[in-house]
Formats: structure tokens, C-alpha cells, sequence
């Protein structure tokens, strides 16, 4: 049987040959395929005499199996170096560095207030809020500003359009953060009176004492590089019994000397007007050492409540007495990290804001 041989070493060869494995399974064909050369030899089985069919079966059937074992072999090692090259080709370097995500900051402005609302809180104070788009009436108004009061006038406030072009009466985007002390006081008095039943069970014996900062942007027709027509204040109130200027100023110098973190620097209240305090004052402070050294910055306006404001409110001034404070928290932050023009806070830029991430 030398041509059995010679067909399995020809396969062996013939399959060695290929490294393609659609190429092998036609190759193969040639060899096991229904006309190949294992399956004549199979075929012409039949044409043999009864003795030799067995041994010739036998033989057939080991080069068959041979011819098997060399195509089985050569497809296994055809897919290992189609994978090694796979893998060759879509190597990774697990050494280098990751894509960093990009992780934002918050705006150094915001850094102020989250200081600002942390130390209030440490004294008691919540955190209020109100609309910007304000009703005349609160943020004028109710703060005891009278129609004539330059501060209404058009060149100081912007006022809102109807779709028609005329100015709406009665909404402005606010001028302060003032109108949130009218709203809160409000509120708070409605309450506090919502308890009483008609028999007058459930009555306090005193108003709950307000405690509150109120943070917010502001809006003034006004630009340069100490003033943006839109920036940020903190309202503060405190309204209770026996609420005194004392304590006015004992509030201002811890907080101021809590959020600059030195003891290196005094305050003084200058004596101010506005018509929902009174007395009224500007708060000016001074470090003692430092680059601001012996400079009086003016940061905050302050006084106590008038008594109007509060008798709006429903508070009887007789009773309860109050302060409020309103600080620029950019002038703050300004002072804070030594920023000398405002309106860098506003114009967006990474560069100046990556300072602060
Ligand atoms: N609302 C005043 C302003 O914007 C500041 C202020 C607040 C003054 C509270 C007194 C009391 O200038």
C-alpha cells in the first residue's frame, strides 16, 4: 500500500503549504472530498475480492484517519496564528497614563457663599431665597422705598417689557436682595398665626425668632471694573426680641474675622441711609497687615429694620426689634483672593477660573 503513503505524505505536505483556511477546506476536498482520493479508494472497495476487502478497508481507513489528523491540526494551528497576530496587532500598552476625565470646580464666587452660608449656620441662620424677576411691591415697597426714590428711576432698575413693547408695571429684575427679608418676614408671620385656632388655643407667647441669610444675584444699570450690571449679594436678618445694634456688630466682626480667617483687622460702622433701616450704615473694614494693609474697603450695607418694614410685614415694632445686613459677596470674594476687577467673575474665562478649582 506505498500509494497510501504517498497520499498522506502529499496531504501533509499539500495542507503545510496553506496558511489561508478557506484555501485548506478546498485543498481538503482533494483528499475527503466525495470525489477525493481517500473516497475512490473507498469506492473501489467494492470491486475487490471478498479476502483482500478487509485488510484493504483497514488500510484505507488509517490513511483516512492520517489525512484527518494533519487537516485538524493544520486548521488549529492556522486559528492560533491568525489570533497571535490579532492580538500582536491590537496590543495595548497597559504602562500609559489614562484619560483623565476633566473634573470642573467650583466658581470661586460660589466657594464664597458655601463659606458664607457654613459660618451663618454655625450662628443659627437658615438660608432663604427668592425670584429675581421681583414684584415692585417687594422689592420697593415693602422695603419702605418711596415712589420718588431714585432707585426706582430707569437709569438704576431694569424694569421688564410686555410682549407689546410697553414697560411692565410692577415686575423689575430685583435691585437687592432686600425683597427676600419682606417675603420671609411675610411668611413667617403667616406661619406663626396659622397655629392660633379661632378659641386663641395654640398661640406662642412670642414670634419665633428669623434668622436668615439670603443669597442671590442682583441687577443694577451699572458697569465697570468694580461694578457688573448683574452680581451677587447676601441678605441677613435677625429679628426677635430685643434685637440690638450691639448685636449688629458683635455678628459683623466674628463673621468678618471668621471668613478672612485673621483676627488682623477692625471694622467700623459708618453712618449710612437707607429706607428700611434705621439707623442705617455702610460697613467698612481694614486689615492691619497684609497687601490691603490700613485701607478701608467698603463691603456691606446694614442698620436696623425700620419699624415700617417690619409693621408691613405684620411684625409689631413695639415688640420685636431687628437688624439686617446686606453684603457684595463678590466684593467679598474680590477680597478674599486678591482679585482686583470684578468683572473677571463673569467673563468666563478658564484661565482665571482654574486658579480657583
Ligand atoms: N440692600 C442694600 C443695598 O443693596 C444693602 C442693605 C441690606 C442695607 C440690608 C441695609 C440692610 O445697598
Amino acid at each position: 500500500m506505498d500509494n497510501l503513503d504517498q497520499i498522506v505524505s502529499e496531504a501533509q505536505s499539500a495542507f503545510a503549504a496553506i496558511s489561508d483556511p478557506d484555501a485548506l477546506e478546498q485543498v481538503k476536498a482533494r483528499f475527503l472530498g466525495k470525489s477525493g482520493q481517500i473516497t475512490e479508494l473507498l469506492k473501489g472497495l467494492g470491486k475487490l475480492p471478498p479476502e483482500e476487502k478487509k485488510a484493504a478497508g483497514a488500510a484505507i481507513n488509517v490513511a483516512k484517519t492520517a489525512v484527518e489528523a494533519a487537516l485538524n491540526e493544520r486548521r488549529e494551528a492556522i486559528r492560533k496564528a491568525a489570533l497571535e497576530a490579532r492580538l500582536a496587532e491590537e496590543a495595548l500598552d497597559v504602562t500609559l497614563p489614562g484619560r483623565a476625565e476633566a473634573r470642573g470646580g467650583l466658581h470661586p464666587v460660589t466657594r464664597t457663599l458655601e463659606r458664607i452660608e457654613a459660618l451663618f449656620r454655625s450662628i443659627g441662620f437658615e438660608v432663604a431665597d427668592g425670584p429675581e424677576i421681583e414684584e415692585d411691591f417687594f422689592n420697593f415697597t415693602a422695603m419702605n422705598t418711596p415712589e420718588d426714590h431714585p432707585a426706582r428711576s430707569m437709569h438704576d432698575t431694569f424694569y421688564l417689557q410686555n410682549p407689546d413693547g410697553t414697560v411692565a408695571d410692577k415686575v423689575l429684575l430685583r435691585t437687592h436682595t432686600s425683597p427676600i427679608q419682606a417675603r420671609y418676614m411675610k411668611a413667617h408671620v403667616e406661619r406663626y398665626t396659622a397655629r392660633v385656632l379661632p378659641d386663641g388655643r395654640g398661640q406662642l407667647e412670642k414670634m419665633p425668632e428669623i434668622r436668615i441669610i439670603a443669597p442671590g444675584r442682583v441687577y443694577r444699570v451699572d458697569s465697570d471694573a468694580t461694578h457688573s450690571p448683574m452680581f451677587n449679594q447676601v441678605e441677613g436678618l435677625w429679628v426677635g426680641e430685643g434685637v440690638s445694634f450691639a448685636d449688629l456688630k458683635g455678628v459683623i466682626a466674628d463673621f468678618l474675622k471668621s471668613f478672612f480667617e485673621t483676627d488682623d483687622l477692625v471694622v467700623r460702622f459708618r453712618p449710612s441711609f437707607f429706607p428700611f433701616t434705621e439707623p442705617s450704615a455702610e460697613i467698612d473694614v481694614a486689615f492691619m497687615s497684609g497687601a490691603l494693609k490700613g485701607r478701608w474697603l467698603e463691603i456691606a450695607g446694614c442698620g436696623m429694620v425700620h419699624p415700617d418694614v417690619l409693621r408691613i410685614a405684620g411684625i409689631d415694632p413695639e415688640k420685636y426689634t431687628g437688624f439686617a445686613f446686606g453684603f457684595g459677596q463678590d466684593r467679598l470674594t474680590m477680597l478674599r483672593y486678591g482679585v482686583n476687577d470684578l468683572r473677571l467673575f463673569f467673563e468666563g474665562d478658564l484661565r482665571f477660573l482654574r486658579q480657583f478649582a
